[in-house]
């Protein structure tokens, strides 16, 4: 029987099964041929979608607006600064003023709860643009990536280094479940994802053939690794407080030349972005200034070297979402 998820939300992927994010992936992957031969596929003419943005953005956004224009859809963007969203009107009530104007609605912003709360009360399809706990979209173009560079997911390993209870790694540890990959989770016994998590992925894979391990050994995580991962230390929400406490806790973790040749003779780095691997951005040179590093959770080295796909994955995320949007609003 044939795939269909029209008239879902997509909010997290604990909710789909196996092949419909493989049925995702292959038309994340047919987008990308259509946009890159130049064949126009405005099949979503006449819709209109409103993103809702609690935190800022560059990929997510843009992907959302350009992929929705490509599909021929109206787009508007609502940031808090500029709607009543938050200040005057709760979410639950402009998800409910919003379903009725528009016919997909993403958001991107706090708990996990308040996206799902959208859902239930909006009337159309909610997309997870990112939350606390989930970062969606970000797999499929993340699969999508990993695809192209070794034409399967059974058996990859894949090793997420450094805060390994965020919003990214929580979906990873997911996705490999789901797709019979293996998972590692390499980071300090105080950033492992919660047990709960950790138990129904170790139950997906059960039945995937893939697998989930958790170590503070660099050395376990790195060895035959095919995809080393990384993301930043403090998330968006998080407090700048914690800079010290993740630095002294997480520099042992950082992806350098020396991981990358503990791991896999053919492994690639991934990232979701942004990174701090120089200190070209306002925080980057503050954390500098503050605490002596110049590179975080990435060397500059590896982040710029022939194994990085880290741009293959950001093109990647317009090509997915426009998936994740057609296939519910089709
Ligand atoms: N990876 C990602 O979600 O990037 P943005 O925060 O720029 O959307
Ligand atoms: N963990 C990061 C991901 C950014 C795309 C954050 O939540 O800020």
């Amino acid at each position: 029987m044939g795939v269909n998820i029209a008239g879902r939300s997509f909010l997290k992927l604990l909710d789909f099964s196996s092949d419909e994010i493989r049925y995702l992936i292959d038309l994340s992957a047919d987008f990308k041929r259509l946009k890159r031969s130049g064949v126009p596929h405005r099949w979503l003419e006449g819709k209109n979608i409103v993103l809702l943005f609690e935190k800022t953005s560059t990929r997510t956004r843009c992907s959302f607006e350009v992929g929705g224009m490509d599909l021929g859809m109206g787009v508007t963007y609502l940031d808090p600064g500029s709607s009543q969203m938050g200040k005057k009107e709760s979410i639950e009530d402009t998800a409910r003023v919003l379903g009725r104007m528009y016919d997909g609605i993403e958001y991107r912003g706090f708990d996990q709860a308040i996206v799902e709360e959208l859902a239930a009360k909006a009337g159309v399809p909610v997309w997870n643009g990112l939350t606390t706990e989930f970062h969606p979209t970000q797999m499929i173009a993340d699969m999508l990536t990993v695809r192209e560079r070794f034409g399967k997911f059974e058996g990859i390993k894949l090793t997420f280094f450094g805060d390994a209870r965020n919003n990214v790694a929580n979906s990873l540890m997911v996705a490999c479940a789901k797709l019979g990959m293996h998972f590692c989770a390499c980071g300090p016994k105080e950033n492992m994802p919660s047990e709960e998590l950790v138990c129904t992925c170790k139950s997906i894979a059960a039945q995937t053939g893939g697998s989930v391990t958790l170590t503070d050994s660099v050395c376990e995580g790195a060895r035959d690794a095919n995809v080393i991962y990384t993301d930043i230390w403090v998330s968006m929400g998080e407090s700048e407080e914690l800079w010290a406490e993740r630095i002294r806790l997480l520099s042992p973790y950082q992806v350098n030349a020396s991981v990358m040749e503990r791991a896999a003779e053919d492994a690639i780095f991934m990232h979701c972005l942004p990174s701090f691997h120089d200190t070209k951005t306002t925080i980057g040179a503050s954390i500098a200034q503050k605490f002596g590093i110049c590179e975080m959770e990435v060397t500059d080295e590896v982040f710029e070297s022939p194994r990085s796909v880290v741009f293959d994955e950001a093109e990647n995320r317009m090509h997915s979402i426009k998936a994740v949007m057609y296939a519910t609003l089709k």
